[in-house]
């Protein structure tokens, strides 16, 4: 009988740990899977490239600071632009050229960055 028992107690919290695992997958968001593909290093690389209109120290002629972006939010903003569900066509043009792995690594990058004051 307390074979029996174990056995139930077994089965009951192997389905409650199956169900929480398939539970996880569904809630892991598309710009987690992205950020989970990023390379800081590779982040830093490709970020030179943005520092030229994204000032280090804050918003420069309307060009906002990206430095310290959450990076959740930094990936599905360059998504909205390379979808163009954003508007600036500057933008749209820089994210269509990046692929998921890149945009993961700058996410990752911008995000370690000091915000601006
Ligand atoms: C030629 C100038 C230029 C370059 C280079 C550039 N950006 Fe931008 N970026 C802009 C402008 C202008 C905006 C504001 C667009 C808007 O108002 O929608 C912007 C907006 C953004 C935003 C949204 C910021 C916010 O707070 O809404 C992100 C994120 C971003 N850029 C990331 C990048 C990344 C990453 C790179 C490099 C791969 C990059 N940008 C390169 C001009 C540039």
């Amino acid at each position: 009988m307390k074979i029996l028992l174990f056995v139930i107690f077994l089965l009951t919290s192997f389905c409650k740990f199956a169900f929480s695992e398939e539970q996880q997958i569904i809630t892991i968001s598309e710009e987690h899977q992205i950020i989970a593909m990023g390379d800081i290093e590779y982040g830093e690389y490709l970020g030179s490239e943005c520092a030229a209109c994204h000032q280090q120290s804050g918003a420069s002629e309307g060009i906002p600071s990206i430095n310290g972006m959450d990076a959740e939010v930094f990936v599905a903003l360059l998504l909205a632009y390379r979808a163009k569900l954003m508007e600036n066509p500057v933008m749209q043009m820089i994210a269509g050229r990046l692929d998921d792995e890149q945009i993961g690594s700058l996410a990752l990058y911008f995000s370690t960055l000091e915000p601006p004051k």
